[in-house]
């Protein structure tokens, strides 16, 4: 007799899994603590979901950690995310490397400071070759902006008499996009209350399963995380098609 089938039996498989880590601020509220504070709890929080994600055999994790947007902040709250993002990169250095994690930076790196870019640079260099979960790491990122980039990009060819108008495609435009090789994001996390995209991943999120939870980032666990996949596992992706 044949086993009865699984009830995700027909979920896609989780290869690509994005965070919008939101919440730093209000976590950091409610204990009456600076917003850095948040933000160091939100850096420490992203070790434990890159540990869940390794576990949970996903291929590729996106956490948009810094938008196009972001920089309307204060000047001393954007300095600090800055700084804690080289922190980040030095402190789990080791950790990324014995877990078999490629750290990649999604976004216009050449508007992060310098040191910023640099490091990040140098990690993804250090990086390369890992196969086991890569990391990307959405810095100074927009979904506007990268679209215009690879508008821009595309122009480019055009005149150069490599690409041909009308010829120019979704997959045209998909090529030209921040890190064409990745695959998009079967599902789309974003805690802490807000049920928005942010600028994120627009392009790529077109068929994205979408998941939200009250939670604030730094809280976000274990269980939060089973949540979120078993609900995903019970999603029917039908990409416009029928059953
Ligand atoms: C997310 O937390 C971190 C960044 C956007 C850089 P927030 O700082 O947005 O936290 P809230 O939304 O104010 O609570
Ligand atoms: C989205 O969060 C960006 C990141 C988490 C990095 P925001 O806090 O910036 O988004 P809004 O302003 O609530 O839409
Ligand atoms: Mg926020």
């Amino acid at each position: 007799m044949r086993p009865e089938p699984e009830k995700n039996a027909t979920a896609a498989p989780l290869r690509h899994l994005a965070v919008i880590m939101d919440g730093n601020g209000r976590w950091a509220k409610r204990r009456l603590l600076p917003r850095k504070a948040g933000h160091r709890a939100g850096a420490k929080n992203l070790r434990r979901l890159c540990q869940m994600c390794g576990q949970a055999g996903i291929s590729y994790l996106t956490v948009y950690a810094f938008s196009t947007e972001n920089w309307k902040r204060p000047e001393d709250e954007v300095a600090t995310l800055m700084r804690l993002f080289i922190e980040f990169l030095n402190d789990y250095d080791r950790e990324m490397e014995s877990e078999g994690i490629r750290l990649r930076v999604l976004g216009d790196v050449s508007g992060l400071p310098a040191n910023v870019r640099e490091s990040m640079l140098a990690a993804e260099e250090r990086s390369r070759g890992r196969e086991r979960l890569q990391l990307i790491l959405a810095l100074n990122y927009g979904g506007r902006a990268e679209i215009a980039a690879a508008v821009n990009r595309i122009a480019e060819r055009v005149l150069q008499g490599e690409l041909i108008p009308g010829q120019i495609d979704e997959t045209t435009v998909a090529r030209h996009l921040y890190l064409p090789d990745v695959p998009d994001p079967d599902l789309i996390i974003r805690p802490s209350g807000e049920q928005r995209l942010s600028n994120f991943l627009l392009w790529q999120g077109a068929y994205s399963e979408l998941w939200f939870s009250d939670v604030l980032w730094p809280d976000f666990r274990q269980d939060d995380f089973d949540r979120a996949l078993a609900a995903y596992s019970e999603r029917e992706r039908r990409f416009g098609g029928l059953k």
